[in-house]
């Protein structure tokens, strides 16, 4: 590869770096421009970008739940339903079974009525395996946690309207219907009988379901295919509120921070360009330099640059290298941490998903690097979000006796080593020593589906008892 190219290239990702770096001043106005959007969206209906939806979830898990409940979990490329068996302050969750099925990509953009019947006639697949091997009463109906990972505006625990579509889902005639009335209509079609006792977004399920194990658990947090966060509020905190105010004087806020922005956020040409062509744009800002739909399509488009301006890759055909999202957040995670001397796993992602074959070192190392830069801004501005919420809860400075513990789950927390570990570093960095000695960032496995059948229960109407 000539000098000149590989200089070229190398200027690219000297400008990315530059424009996607932030000191950690920058990232605490990021954290306090957080903390206010959130009193903004509190106060009223559209006062922010975060909206801040209530989930009329008022009361957590106790542990003392009981009874054998249904899960379903629709939001990213899969979704999952689950059985999970409670079994009350001592054993807590006895059993839990869960099969995960992909969604047909045709169904995430077609008619509602065909989404939901491919979700109900899974369920009812699900149900009728599951109730081969364990007997229900007769007479005990079903119930079923729905957690549904899209803004939803909620006028009762199990009921609300589609605010509008996020991710890779786009399904006009969905957005203001009550998704619960749809996939009650869609299971009556499958025969099944099963009340829909919580209609639950993940991050309020990932609070709940951390929450039933450890009672200093403050937010429930999602940095998977999107990005979202929830935390326990005040109700008489929430100025929009307009209904009685809860016994127990709380509210769990489904923050949708997915779509916060702000002019302190570090935003490049790859990034406006990737939103100028999402299915939402000028929406999800920060979902998009923050979660795993995004982080592998930013740097192929950067990698798209510079192989046109460079010929760093040599003369490659670019008809891959130019298709939207063919580049995959596990992806980049296997290239960054490639550990091999001479960067094997980089030159192999590079010619399986892209067909860049042959390339030299150097050119394997850059593209190290990109991933390096795009997983570090994506981390540290999560850090930033997460330091808002602690701001927001007055729980940024020490307290004697205060233990704060944020649940997380999502695939990019969970797989992508060095994004987690850049998140827990950046927060230990804007909280200082003091207070990060009393905050704790665990992950929740599984947190959204069981937190889903765990709110179930708590709303429970019905005696659900497993027959021996
Ligand atoms: C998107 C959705 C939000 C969900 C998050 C994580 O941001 O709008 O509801 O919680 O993705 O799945």
């Amino acid at each position: 590869m000539a000098a000149a190219a590989l200089a070229m290239a190398e200027q690219v990702v000297a400008d990315l770096r530059a424009k996607c770096e932030k000191p950690p001043s920058m990232l605490r106005e990021v954290a306090a421009e957080m903390a206010r959007e959130m009193g903004a969206g509190l106060e009223k209906e559209g006062g922010s970008r975060v909206k801040m939806l209530l989930s009329y979830v008022d009361k957590l898990p106790t542990g003392g739940e009981e009874g054998l409940f249904y899960g379903l979990d629709l939001g990213g490329t899969n979704f999952r339903v689950l059985k999970v068996e409670l079994g009350g302050n001592e054993k807590h969750v006895v059993d839990r079974y869960s099969r995960e099925v992909g969604i047909p990509p045709h169904l995430m953009s077609g008619k509602s009525s065909e989404l939901f019947g491919f979700i109900a006639s899974e369920l009812a697949k699900f149900v009728n395996d599951e109730e081969k091997c364990t007997n229900i009463s007769n007479g005990k109906k079903r119930e079923l946690g729905f957690t549904f990972s899209f803004p939803v505006k909620q006028r009762s625990v199990a009921s609300g309207t589609l605010v509008k579509w996020t991710k890779a889902f786009s399904i006009n005639d969905a957005v203001g219907e009550d998704v619960v009335a749809e996939l009650q209509t869609a299971m009556g079609k499958q025969g099944l009988d099963i009340h829909v006792a919580a209609l639950i977004n993940d991050a309020v399920g990932t609070l709940a379901g951390a929450r039933y194990y450890d009672k200093d658990v403050v937010a429930g947090v999602i940095f998977g295919t999107g990005t979202n966060a929830a935390y326990v509020e005040k109700a008489n905190a929430i100025p929009k509120w307009e209904g009685e105010l809860p016994n127990s004087g709380d509210m769990v806020i489904n923050m949708e921070w997915g779509n916060f922005c702000s002019a302190h956020l570090p935003i490049t040409e790859y990034d406006q360009e990737l939103d100028k062509e999402s299915l939402n744009p000028g929406e999800q800002i920060y979902e998009k330099l923050t979660s795993g739909m995004y982080l592998g399509e930013i740097v192929r488009r950067v990698l798209l640059k510079i192989s046109l301006q460079s010929s760093i890759f040599g003369n490659i055909d670019h008809t891959k290298l130019e298709t939207p999202f063919l580049l995959r957040t596990p992806h980049i995670s296997a290239m960054h941490h490639d550990e091999t001397p001479d960067l094997k796993i980089v030159a192999e992602k590079l010619e399986e998903n892209l067909e860049i074959k042959g390339t030299s070192l150097e050119a394997r190392k850059l593209v190290v690097e990109i991933c390096d830069i795009v997983a570090t801004r994506a981390a540290r501005l999560a850090a930033a979000g997460l330091a808002g919420i602690l701001m927001k809860l007055g729980r940024d400075c020490s307290v004697e006796d205060q233990r704060s513990v944020i649940a997380i789950d999502g695939g990019l927390f969970e797989h992508y080593t060095k994004f987690r570990q850049c998140l827990e570093t950046t927060l230990g960095e804007l909280l200082g020593d003091e207070v990060s000695k009393a905050v704790a960032v665990k992950h929740a496995d599984d947190g959204s589906g069981i937190g889903a059948a765990l709110i179930a229960a708590s709303q429970s109407q019905y005696k659900n008892d497993l027959v021996a």
